[in-house]
């Protein structure tokens, strides 16, 4: 019983710990966040095509890595924004569908970048400054990646064989 117990916290701990967050992007004002970051809700997007479109670059190469948010017209992140005034890091409360694109060829050049692009949910972090958003500093995607549930499920099946543990001796 004891040895289940370790078996199934230990799991949930590596879970816990297996969170990876994205690479920082470098935008700064609302515009271009919304511009780099921001595109419909439930309709997919084309990495190669929307970063083309909205001719999103690092420099004069490809951008690394882009980072799409499903939340039409920037309304979830506007939200999380509201009433920060000083700039500050928010993580946003529930996972948000996302659209995460990543470059394929390192030679290519603008506007000719080819990206993988994987559809999946995280947890964003970005940074608010005058009520908006202005920069996405990355995200989190794994079933324990707001933390809060991750705890409450550890502190669960650590009170659970407390209950269990003396009533199977
Ligand atoms: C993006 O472009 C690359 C290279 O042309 C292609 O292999 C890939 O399938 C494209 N991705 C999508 C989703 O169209
Ligand atoms: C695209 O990403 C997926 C998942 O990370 C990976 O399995 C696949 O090999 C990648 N494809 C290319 C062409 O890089
Ligand atoms: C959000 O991103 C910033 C910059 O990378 C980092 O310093 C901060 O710790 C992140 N917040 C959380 C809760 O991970």
């Amino acid at each position: 019983m004891l040895d289940i117990m370790v078996a199934v916290l230990s799991s949930l701990l590596t879970i816990c710990i297996i969170l990876s967050f994205s690479l920082p992007s470098d935008t700064q004002n609302i515009n271009a966040f919304m511009e780099k970051h921001i595109v419909k809700e439930g309709a997919e997007t084309n990495c190669n095509q929307t970063i083309k479109d909205r001719n999103i670059r690092f420099k004069n190469n490809c951008k690394f890595r882009n980072t799409f948010i499903h939340d039409t017209n920037g309304k979830k992140v506007k939200e999380m924004c509201a009433g920060i005034v000083k700039s500050t890091f928010v993580i946003s409360k529930e996972l948000l569908p996302l659209t995460d694109c990543l470059l394929m060829g390192r030679t290519a050049r603008p506007p000719n970048c080819a990206y993988n692009q994987t559809r999946t949910t995280g947890v964003i972090n970005i940074t608010c400054e005058n009520n908006y958003p202005v920069h996405f500093a990355g995200y989190k995607s794994s079933f324990c990646a707001s933390y809060s549930p991750c705890a409450l499920i550890v502190i669960t099946v650590f009170l659970l064989s407390q209950l269990l543990l003396p009533a199977m001796r």
